[in-house]
């Protein structure tokens, strides 16, 4: 792989979906290339223990505290991105391209190329629709694309849709999966994963789990509402809220303090073994009650060798064939998933063997090395 120089630009410093997918990326060039932070956190730790350079700019809080689906508030806080943006592009200098891995990174980014830096990637993998963005954000971020980006990549077919139906140029976009290592996966051994249990209390009882930043559109709730009705049956609540979304986990923790799931669910918090976790589940589910751009949790469910069930939207969709490497129930559907997590439970046969064929597509279609020839394929030349 030809080594360019790139500098990768990420507001968030938390360790979501996106930021893991980076750190694998950013790995591979790493003898070149650089990460620019806008805040410091964990993400920064993992970045420099994989021997990643990191520089962490000094960013107005507003920038990071201003959501997505705000409206006015986001013109207030360009001044503010516009400084952001000379940061950027003298922390650019010398590099071939930037790579902007989030909607406010990409912002920065795209009013840099107007001070000078090199030209700029956008690395989009949220879904552009009115229930995550407010439609000045979207406007804002779909104009600065279409004149200031050489490239929107894309995490899945789905979150490229919806860039174009948002007024993106299609001849901008390129698809790129995320990719995995299986490893982590493959040496976990039966015992490993037996003590999770043994150390959780749970040692014969069915386990579901759900690996998902806790947030209300992953839908959490809707598995709680779906085991309510699974007297037998536990499940591992594995993730925190990793952008302020509080008011969200005390609702949880008070729907899951009805009598009928007393003992039944487990709060693991973020982890740092999702592999070991995950194989010490009997099924691994995705609840998002809103599509999900790509859905990481979906595809290591599949190297776990577990029976994936999510939901029926976005991304997920080019991941999962129904009942073929898993199953698909309509999102925010309760009944639909205490349906299907039983008929799971109780047709072992098909539940291991929805797990073979899961293993096998994650493995053929989102091996790491793979997905990284596509990544340096989908950047401009
Ligand atoms: N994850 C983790 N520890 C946790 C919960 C989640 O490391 O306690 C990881 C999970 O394994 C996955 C990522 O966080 O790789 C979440 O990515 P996904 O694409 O599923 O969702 P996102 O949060 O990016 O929307
Ligand atoms: C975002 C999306 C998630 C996706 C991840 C990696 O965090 O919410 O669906 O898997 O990025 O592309």
């Amino acid at each position: 792989m030809k080594q360019r120089k790139i500098l990768f630009v990420d507001h968030a410093a938390v360790l979501g979906g996106a930021e893991l997918h980076l750190l694998d990326i950013a790995t591979a060039y790493k003898e070149t290339s650089r990460v620019f932070l806008f805040t410091d956190g964990a993400f920064r730790h993992k970045l420099e223990a994989a021997g990643i350079k990191v520089r962490v700019a000094q960013a107005n809080q507003s920038i990071l505290n201003v959501r997505a689906s705000s409206g006015l508030e986001a013109f207030k806080v360009l001044p503010n991105l516009w400084k952001m943006a000379g940061q950027v592009a003298s922390a650019a200098r010398g590099f071939d391209l930037i790579h902007a891995n989030s909607q406010k990174a990409f912002v920065a980014s795209a009013l840099a190329t107007f001070r000078g830096s090199p030209p700029v990637v956008w690395h989009l993998q949220d879904i552009l629709t009115a229930k995550h963005f407010s439609s000045i954000n979207r406007r804002i971020a779909v104009w600065l694309a279409n004149n200031c980006a050489t490239r929107v990549i894309v995490n899945s077919e789905a979150t490229g849709k919806a860039f174009v139906a948002a007024g993106g140029r299609e001849e901008l976009v390129r698809v790129v999966y995320n990719g995995f290592d299986s490893t982590p996966f493959d040496r976990i051994t039966p015992e490993q994963a037996q003590q999770i249990r043994t150390q959780l209390g749970i040692k014969d009882v069915p386990v579901v789990g759900v690996f998902s930043r806790l947030s209300y559109w992953k839908g959490q709730h809707i598995l709680l509402e779906a085991i309510r009705k699974l007297p037998e049956v536990h499940a591992l609540l594995v993730g925190e809220a990793l952008f302020g979304e509080e008011e969200y986990v005390t609702e949880l923790k008070s729907l899951a303090a009805v009598p009928e799931l007393a003992g039944r669910v487990h709060w693991l918090g973020f982890r740092d073994d999702v592999p070991v976790v995950m194989k010490a589940c009997d099924i691994i589910v995705h609840t998002s009650t809103e599509p999900e751009p790509f859905g990481r949790v979906i595809v290591e469910g599949m190297l776990a060798q577990r029976p994936v069930i999510a939901t029926a939207a976005g991304g997920a969709i080019e991941l999962i064939e129904d009942r073929v490497t898993g199953r698909l129930v309509p999102p925010g559907d309760a009944k639909a998933l205490a349906k299907t997590i039983k008929e799971l439970l109780d047709d072992r046969t098909t539940a291991i063997d929805l797990g073979k064929q899961g293993y096998k597509q994650a493995k053929t279609n989102f091996s790491l090395e793979t997905i990284l020839t596509t990544f340096d394929r989908a950047l401009p030349k």
